[in-house]
């Protein structure tokens, strides 16, 4: 299957000299939910703005269903919907209008039934013919996300949707994706909530000082997630893991002090008891034990601090 969006090498130099962008490759498949992870500042936004035209990468190749997002800049960004970081200029029209104007700026046709259909989605309705500008806060950001969908995009970017916004919209926000995973839309998001990207995605990317560090299935660093860890310290230093205890893998420290199983939460299971009745037996006796669980916010700082 063809990627909906294919990234090569791409590099971005702003004036000034800042290199946001290094080298950046990515594939994302048509129809997955992918979360770019990184912390501020790693370049996530300035990778969204180069994909839907409004920053130039510096080097490299981005094309949006087999397009050049340069050459075939009208094409390639009616495909996609974007949701932006930044609240835009406020907008003195209703809600209802910023919606149509906004599709047919992409040179669809009027469609009432769709518009009706996302702002239903988006809890918006009944605000339809105010003004977005007398809207609260969560309000606007629900009229971004329908401004972003009114010309049935292909691929929708969500910069950073759910920063400091109210449980409800948060909620509807993940509704809504989880809908348009269902119609075949393409989503990539950038969050900083680990959790965010635990419940949506498929994928996920791990972005650093312009770099991409990880990308793996989320289910994959879910397993992962599952392990657990526990830590036995021993009063007397170990010379070495006797050969009995070898299927339980341990790994003793290099003080020879503390030994390490690592175990899967998800298995029927644990083997714990096992393990501490052998190394009874072994003659191996600890003094205190400690049980410890890997979380993805764990891994993710832990690669960012490794990447420093
Ligand atoms: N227009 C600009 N000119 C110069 N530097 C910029 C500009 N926009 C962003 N940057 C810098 O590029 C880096 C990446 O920014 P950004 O893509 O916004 O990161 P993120 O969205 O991950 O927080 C930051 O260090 C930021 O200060
Ligand atoms: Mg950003």
């Amino acid at each position: 299957m063809q990627a909906i969006i294919s990234i090569d090498g791409l590099s971005k130099t702003y004036d000034g000299g800042f290199k946001a962008l290094d080298n950046v490759s990515l594939e994302i498949d048509r129809g997955e939910i992918f979360a770019l992870l990184g912390p501020n500042g790693a370049g996530k936004t300035t990778l969204i703005n180069v994909v839907c035209g409004i920053v130039n990468g510096t080097a490299g190749t981005v094309t949006v269903d087999g397009h050049d997002i340069g050459s075939e800049y009208r094409h390639t960004r009616a495909m996609i919907g974007l949701v932006p970081q930044e609240m835009p200029t406020e907008s003195f029209e209703t809600v209802w209008n910023t919606c149509r104007f906004s599709r047919g700026l992409f040179g669809k046709p009027a469609s009432p039934e769709h518009l009706e259909k996302v702002l239903r989605s988006l809890s918006l309705w009944d605000k339809k013919d105010t003004i977005s500008m007398q809207l609260s806060g969560g309000m606007k950001r629900r009229v971004l996300i329908a401004k972003a969908l009114a010309h049935e995009p292909e691929v929708l970017f969500l910069d950073e949707p759910t920063a400091g916004v109210d449980v409800e919209l948060r909620q509807d926000m993940w509704n809504v994706v989880s809908k348009l995973r269902e119609q075949g839309v393409t989503v990539i998001l950038t969050t900083h909530y680990i959790e965010e990207a635990e419940q949506l995605a498929d994928r996920v990317g791990v972005i650093n000082h312009g770099e991409i560090i990880l990308i793996e299935e989320k289910d994959k660093l879910m397993r992962d997630l599952g392990k657990k860890q526990l830590v036995l310290n021993l009063p007397t230093a170990l010379a070495e893991i006797p050969s009995q205890l070898a299927s339980y893998h341990l790994e003793l420290s290099d003080d020879r002090h503390d030994l390490t199983y690592t175990y899967d939460t998800k298995r029927e299971r644990t083997g714990i008891t096992a393990l501490l009745g052998e190394l009874n037996a072994a003659g191996i006796h600890f003094n205190d034990l400690q049980t410890s669980q890997t979380s993805l916010e764990e891994i993710f700082v832990d690669l960012v601090k490794k990447d420093q």
